[in-house]
């Protein structure tokens, strides 16, 4: 696949496969991610990588997440939708923590971020180059204490993303908006 295919075709997948990745792709995905851009050479990233009993106990705090949630908005059934939430994470072959070391000055924090997130495009193209999907998540299970504890988050360190990583179902079709309706040309 050429990159430019790949920048076109890649998208978030929803609904994975069962059968695992196997860890020479996650080291793929690894080391695009640590070719970012990122400015004054920061390389301000940590991955987890949490495949096995660590993915069945991230999935557990996905099911308190989110029954957090659901008993909060009153939603019936509140249960059912917890439990959803954990099957989901714990059918997945592999989740990549992706964590910004933060800077004490607020710039540099905002300039690692947007290099952070780089890193998190380019472990998902990588990813999609090898015919395996991802989907970046975040939300409240990224400020989980019990899931900070897992990733062995530090105090100057936050979750950036939940990387899920599998082999695609299926593919959905999101539609944008067109380049040219975006764009203003000078001359
Ligand atoms: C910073 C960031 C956070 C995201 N967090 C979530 C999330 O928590 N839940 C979710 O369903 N999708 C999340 N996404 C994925 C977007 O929803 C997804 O990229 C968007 O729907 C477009 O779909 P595509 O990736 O297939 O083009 C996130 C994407 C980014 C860049």
């Amino acid at each position: 696949m050429d990159l430019y295919e790949g920048l076109i075709s890649r998208r978030t997948i929803h609904r994975f496969r069962t059968d695992p990745v196997p860890d020479d792709i996650i080291r793929l995905m690894l080391s695009a991610a640590i070719q970012a851009p990122n400015h004054h050479l920061t390389q301000p990233w940590r991955f987890v990588v949490i495949r096995g009993q660590s993915l069945q106990e991230l999935a557990n705090y996905r099911y308190e997440v989110a029954l957090d949630k659901a008993q909060r908005q009153n939603r019936p059934h509140a249960e059912r939708i917890a439990e959803q939430a954990r099957t989901e994470f714990a059918m997945l072959s592999v989740v990549v923590a992706v964590i910004q070391v933060l800077a004490d000055d607020p710039y540099r924090q905002q300039e690692d971020y947007a290099a952070v997130s780089c890193a998190t495009y380019a472990m998902m193209l990588a990813a999609w180059s090898q015919g395996v999907g991802t989907y970046w998540g975040t939300g409240a299970i990224t400020r989980y204490p019990p899931v900070l504890k897992l990733c062995q988050v530090a105090d100057n360190e936050r979750i950036v993303a939940l990387v899920r990583v599998g082999y695609p179902k299926e593919i959905p079709h999101v539609p944008r908006m067109a380049a040219e309706d975006k764009t203003l040309w000078l001359t």
